[in-house]
């Protein structure tokens, strides 16, 4: 695999496998894209099943933001958030306000996901302080949930396999089950599942006191986790629990937003949810550039404003808050997501994926498929037969023979350990759905007899 080279002489990436650090050849080198597509550096070309990470909404290689982002960096390249303003954050703020449900409508723009979700949990504090409720200080958060990797962000993480011993904050922080129905131990009904789901959120809280807890955090489907779409009426009954109890609720949209289920923001329009915080980042710049934020309700800002203040200031923010390039970025493709109908086409093509991608359910190694609009998960199963290893490693080995296939065959799927995620660009077409899953389909049967099992 010639295309494949050893990065590990200077660069530390993120999920860096230290036993094995310098020694992985197994990293392809992409040097350009276009559409759907990328190609390495021996010009082949891969379709790209995760978008990037979530994030490559309208695909690569689109003119339109590439001059836009021209156009920004010659006519004003950067301006201080903390002290001046510049039209582009001005018209992009306006937007998001616009298709924010309720009266989400002040934005706060940071870096990305995790200083998003970081940020929107700063706020809480603060607000909480000026509002003098300084025992509300725990956090609920689910299994499987993922929020990010700065400290708070990754402290209200769920994923067992990110739990390292990188040191997270664990007395103020509170996991609930995963609304992951396939995974309850005790085979419930949809139904009964999620009764449990919000008894053990009310358990939770009455355990805490109400009084002591400041936010909820979830996504409303949990993607990095494993694409976990929860039970019917899950989101809004839990929404309900936690207001119910005074608690601040936030919708962590880096993933769901921007499109990727045919909506701006899914929280109130799928889920029947208003938040009173939802986060943004990925999709917003159809991962052309880093940028993110968050949307918060005029009715939790006016609790903590003017008069209100106590003379406190939100003192957050970054060097490249709300950069001029990066939202110049986000409107052009904003306006590509709107001229090209792109959210009709997912609430359209989104149905056929998901169609598709169950039929390899059929097959031995896949276990289960998942999903809901552009965003799914198959997840594979390692038959016995793979002995000696501990069930993790078995996994992982699988994940790795699946990953192999495909991308020779020319699929990017890169599985998180046993689970390929899949969350193609929003411009994918019918027929590349369909050559999406013929690879997929070849890539596990070609995993399969490697690994010398019958078909
Ligand atoms: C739901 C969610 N929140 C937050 C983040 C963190 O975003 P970033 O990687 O831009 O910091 C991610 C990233 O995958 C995410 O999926």
């Amino acid at each position: 695999m010639n295309s494949r080279i050893n990065f590990n002489r200077h660069l530390l990436h993120p999920w860096a496998d230290l036993p094995s650090l310098g020694e992985d050849e197994a990293t392809p080198l992409i040097t350009r894209g276009e559409g759907v597509y990328v190609y390495n550096d021996q010009g082949r070309k891969f379709l790209d099943g995760p978008g990037g990470m979530w994030c490559m909404q309208v695909g690569y290689g689109r003119k339109e933001i590439a001059e836009a982002i021209s156009r920004q960096a010659l006519e004003l390249s950067y301006a201080s958030a903390f002290s001046v303003m510049h039209p582009k954050e001005i018209e992009l703020a306006t937007r998001i306000a616009k298709v924010t449900p309720g009266d989400l409508n002040r934005i706060f723009f940071t870096t990305g996901g995790s200083t998003a979700v970081d940020s929107a949990l700063r706020l809480c504090q603060l607000a909480n302080n000026i509002k003098g409720q300084r025992n509300r200080k725990h956090i609920l958060c689910r299994e499987q949930g993922y929020h990010g990797s700065t400290f708070l962000a990754a402290s209200v993480t769920g994923k067992e396999r990110d739990k390292s011993l990188l040191d997270t904050e664990k007395d103020l922080v509170h996991f609930l089950t995963s609304p992951l129905l396939s995974a309850d131990p005790l085979e419930r009904s949809e139904q009964d599942f999620c009764d449990f789901l919000i008894e053990e959120l009310e358990e939770t809280i009455r355990e805490i006191g109400p009084e002591n807890v400041m936010c909820f955090i979830a996504e409303p489907v949990l993607g990095s986790g494993g694409v976990v779409v929860p039970p019917k009426d899950y989101n809004r009954r839990a929404w309900e629990v936690v207001k119910a109890n005074g608690i601040i609720y936030i919708a962590d949209e880096v993933v769901t937003g921007f499109g990727r289920l045919g909506h701006w923001f899914v929280s109130q329009e799928i889920y029947g949810v208003q938040p009173d915080i939802i986060t943004f980042a990925k999709g917003v710049t159809s991962g052309y550039l880093p940028l993110g934020g968050f949307a918060v309700s005029d009715s939790f800002v006016s609790e903590i404003s003017h008069d209100r203040a106590d003379g406190n200031l939100f003192s957050s923010g970054f060097t490249w808050s709300a950069n001029p390039i990066c939202c110049a970025a986000a409107l052009a493709s904003w306006d590509i997501l709107k001229r090209e109908n792109i959210l009709e086409h997912v609430k359209e093509i989104g149905p056929y994926f998901q169609k598709q991608l169950k039929t390899l359910e059929e097959h031995e190694l896949v276990r289960e498929v998942r999903g809901i609009g552009l965003m799914a998960a198959v997840e594979l199963q390692a038959p016995d037969k793979i002995s000696g290893e501990s069930l993790l490693d078995r996994d992982y080995t699988l994940g790795d023979l699946v990953d192999r296939h495909c991308y020779a065959l020319g699929l990017m799927v890169r599985p998180l350990i046993n689970i390929c995620i899949l969350s193609p660009p929003l411009v994918i077409t019918f027929e590349q759905v369909d050559e999406l899953i013929e690879k997929l389909r070849a890539g596990i049967q070609a995993a399969h007899i490697e690994l010398g099992e019958s078909y």
